[in-house]
């Protein structure tokens, strides 16, 4: 048998538990961005589930799965699905996520892209702070203050803007709206809820 397990990012997310086996996963898109994201599992046993909200103190609930559709193929779950999107807006659509990537989207796993470090790829919890993952996993984004008072951390979000969270009153002093349309923000104020490719200026050399 198979569930449907939904997460909403910045909302709660539903973690893969023993008992659960992710199959497909897929984004669902709104009016362009992304508002929830939604795993096939094939289920065994009797799990509970687990969902934790995203807002501290994340609070953790255990819900026991009998309480959970089932559906007696992928192709039913699939199917509810498509019938969702269908009657929620039309422009509402699913967008599958890659194989390779389900068992990462199942994990609460997002990806970073670097672009400027040569294209390196980190792998950070969704709604990490995109400085942090930076600094964790040397991505090598440019900082100085990790405050939102410098304004060195300008960074162009090239892939995935919609995966980022809502912009703050500190980086409406160091970027126009200008800036905001074209992808940019700051590392240091940025949270991200899913893959992400990021690119930044090179810091100019210092005179000799
Ligand atoms: S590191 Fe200073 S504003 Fe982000």
């Amino acid at each position: 048998m198979y569930v449907i397990l939904t997460t909403r990012p910045g909302v709660f997310k539903t973690e893969l538990t023993d008992g659960l086996t992710a199959v497909e996963a897929y984004d669902y898109m709104l009016f362009g961005k992304r508002k929830a994201q939604f795993v096939i599992a094939k289920i065994e046993g009797s799990p509970r589930i687990t969902i934790v909200e995203d807002e501290p103190p994340h609070v953790v609930n255990r819900v026991p799965s009998k309480f959970l559709q089932k559906y007696e193929s992928i192709g039913a779950a699939h199917q509810e699905l498509l019938h969702l999107a269908k009657f929620s807006s039309t422009d509402a659509s699913l967008v599958r996520i890659e194989d390779e990537a389900v068992g990462r989207v199942a994990a609460g796993l997002v990806s970073v892209t670097f672009i400027s470090n040569a294209g390196k790829v980190a792998l950070a919890p969704a709604n990490s702070n995109l400085l942090r993952v930076s600094l964790r996993e040397q991505g090598g984004s440019p900082f100085k203050c990790g405050g939102g008072v410098c304004g060195t951390c300008k960074c162009r979000i090239e892939v995935g803007l919609e995966n980022t969270d809502e912009i703050k009153p500190k980086e409406r002093k160091h970027l126009t709206p200008e800036d905001f349309e074209n992808g940019y923000r700051m590392a240091c104020q940025t949270f991200i809820r899913g893959d992400v490719s990021v690119s930044w200026q090179p810091r100019p050399r210092a005179a000799p």
